[in-house]
């Protein structure tokens, strides 16, 4: 994420149609200038504030909290901060806890600010609101409410029963992108996915020999670098695979490997590439339509797992495909496919948001690849429509990012 703020320059916001809408505290701070606050204006702003530094600490857990959300909180008594925290790891204890254990003084009578509605449920860890409530805090200021509907209001009501003064809503459009992955997980029962690409301005993926190493420059690769650490998992179609023999990994040092999916309806992936090579580093699945089982024991054995779905259109079913991810709780998908694969994750409605990397290249070539093939839409009016763009800058490359429009809006 570091990188992503520093090396991503936010374009200015011109009009309505082009949003800065990245996680840019200082593009997004005056949105919510108004949050309601029984304080006033100077506390509005200062409750923003410790909600921003909040956010900074949840944005630490990035990569590490999935299936959870990522959460900040910090505790302040007397214009002073006593306590800071976040969900560190998935399974550990949430931001509230830790931001309670870091206090320097007793909390009793002071005020936290959450990026999230606490927990009032037993999961892994015992009911934030319990700790909140024995703590003897007296005011807590949230920003995301918690969709999940374990909690969904309960958190915040347990807390108001126990004449805890609760501010809602503080930053909310901020720690709602924060947590884009987690609100759509928990409330559509699907892995988000993010599909990627790197074009030229002529719209090529690869030049016409297939070749795409490289695309974008420096700085650009690694933001893509960076994203690879921060979603659970980064998919491929088995052309790509064969063509360029990838790694998918992170090469981020100290960032975590992303789950690496190969949609691959025919068990076609070798067993000498970069990948079968480097399972031991990365957890590694090939989603496939082979009923071979002797074939498929082979891949288990070189220690791929295995996901067989249904073959539909030719092949592998990718909405049946991410059923089965979302039940091994893998929250998100950075979709780096072809043209072919692209095309069908679009078609079976999968795919969440779009990010389009534009190099200022030209290849040329009327059989170089594009980012997105399959039949295509027969009218322009059918094109499949993104909303709240945003655009940012990495050295010489554009990034163009914005989520899909639902075909009923
Ligand atoms: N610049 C970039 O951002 C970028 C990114 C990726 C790739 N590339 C380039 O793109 C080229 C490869 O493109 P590609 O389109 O051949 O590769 P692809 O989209 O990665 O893989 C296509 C293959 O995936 C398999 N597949 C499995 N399930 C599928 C489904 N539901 N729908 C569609 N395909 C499915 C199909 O083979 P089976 O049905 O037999 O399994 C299909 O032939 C290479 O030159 C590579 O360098 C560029």
């Amino acid at each position: 994420m570091d990188n992503i703020k520093n090396a991503g320059t936010l374009l200015p916001e011109h009009d309505n149609k082009i949003k800065c809408s990245g996680i840019s505290y200082e593009n997004t701070a005056c949105a919510h200038r108004n949050a309601t606050d029984p304080h006033g204006n100077a506390a509005g702003t200062r409750d923003e504030s410790y909600m921003r530094l909040a956010l900074a600490l949840a944005e630490k857990g990035m990569g590490h909290t999935s299936p959870n959300p990522m959460v900040g909180a910090v505790i302040v008594k007397d214009g002073r901060i006593i306590g800071q925290g976040y969900h560190e790891r998935y399974g550990e204890p949430h931001a509230e806890r830790n931001a309670l254990a870091s206090c320097t003084e007793d909390p009793a009578g002071a005020t936290i600010y959450v990026t999230l509605e606490p927990c009032c449920h037993y999961g892994k860890q015992p009911p934030c609101t319990d700790a909140i409530i024995s703590s003897g805090i007296s005011r807590v200021v949230t920003g995301s409410g918690d969709p999940n509907p374990l909690v969904a209001g309960k958190g915040i009501s347990i807390l108001s029963e126990h004449g805890i003064e609760v501010t809602e809503h503080v930053l909310k459009k901020e720690c709602d992108a924060l947590n884009e992955v987690f609100f759509h997980y928990i409330t559509r029962k699907k892995p988000f996915v993010v599909m990627k690409y790197a074009m030229t301005l002529d719209g090529k993926i690869a030049a016409h020999t297939g070749n795409s190493k490289w695309v974008t420059g420096e700085e650009a690769r690694n933001n893509v670098q960076a994203d690879r650490g921060r979603y659970s998992a980064i998919m491929a179609g088995i052309g790509t695979v064969l063509k360029d023999d990838p790694l998918l990994t992170c090469r981020i040092p100290g960032r975590r490997n992303p789950v690496r999916i190969i949609c691959d309806s025919s068990l076609r992936t070798s067993l000498k590439s970069r990948i079968a090579a480097t399972i031991p580093e990365a957890r590694t699945i090939i989603a496939t339509c082979c009923n071979d089982d002797d074939l498929i024991r082979t891949y288990s054995d070189a220690g791929f797992e295995i996901i067989k779905v249904n073959r539909t259109d030719g092949h592998l079913d990718l909405n049946e495909l991410m059923d089965r991810l979302y039940e091994l709780k893998i929250d998100s998908i950075l979709l780096e496919g072809g043209g072919k694969l692209n095309w069908s994750a679009l078609k079976a409605g999968i795919v969440n948001k779009v990010q389009a990397y534009i190099a200022p290249k030209l290849f040329g070539g009327e059989n170089a690849r594009t980012p997105v093939e399959g039949e295509g839409v027969s009218d322009p009016a059918g094109a499949f429509r993104l909303k709240d763009i945003s655009i940012r800058l990495f050295g010489e490359d554009l990034l163009i990012e914005g989520y899909t429009v639902c075909l009923q809006e």
